[in-house]
């Protein structure tokens, strides 16, 4: 397979990328109504990879981000982080944060670090999952928040 290129979202991937979440476990969190800040990863006309971006003024929230299993390891998953990180840049975005259950090691090694939920910013607070986290602190134990700041 050659090495799949990543696409911005179109609205009839909105199905393959909800797909996607589900297999590992995801919350789907308003995916459609952020449609337009999703790539997703293609190769032999298959997606084999999605994530997405929503951005509040300067704060960013990565989300969503997956990769099929049979190309875990490949790359794809940091080429998908730097391309939101990339895109959360040219939107303005100072610092990007994200939720994640298990994958906490591997953002760690793409250039995250940890933080709590008090440690988001006002407009990082405005994100559908902080808010979610927020009213639901029982849920806090399951979930590593990290964040990047962004130059
Ligand atoms: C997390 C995920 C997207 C990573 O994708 P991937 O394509 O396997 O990752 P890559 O091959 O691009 O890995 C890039 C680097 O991270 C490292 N890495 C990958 N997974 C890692 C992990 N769990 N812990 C630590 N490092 C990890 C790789 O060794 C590689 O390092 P290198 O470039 O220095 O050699 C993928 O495992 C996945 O889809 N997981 C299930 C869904 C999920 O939990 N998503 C996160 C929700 S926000």
């Amino acid at each position: 397979m050659s090495e799949p290129a990543i696409r911005a979202a179109r609205s009839d991937d909105l199905a393959i990328i909800e797909g996607l979440l589900r297999t590992v476990n995801l919350p789907l969190f308003r995916t459609a109504d952020f449609l337009d800040t999703f790539w997703v990863a293609e190769a032999a006309g298959e997606v084999v990879g999605c994530v997405g971006l929503e951005v509040y003024d300067d704060a960013g929230l990565l989300r969503s981000a997956v990769v099929t299993e049979p190309l875990r390891g490949t790359g794809l998953g940091r080429r998908l982080t730097q391309n939101v990180i990339e895109e959360a840049k040219s939107n303005g975005v100072r610092e990007l944060y994200l939720f994640t259950m298990e994958a906490g090691p591997f953002f760690g090694h793409m250039g995250f670090e940890k933080c709590t939920i008090d440690d988001f910013s006002e407009n990082g607070r405005k994100c559908t999952q902080w808010i979610a986290v927020n009213n639901n602190p029982e849920i806090v134990e399951w979930l590593t928040s990290m964040r990047m700041m962004l130059a």
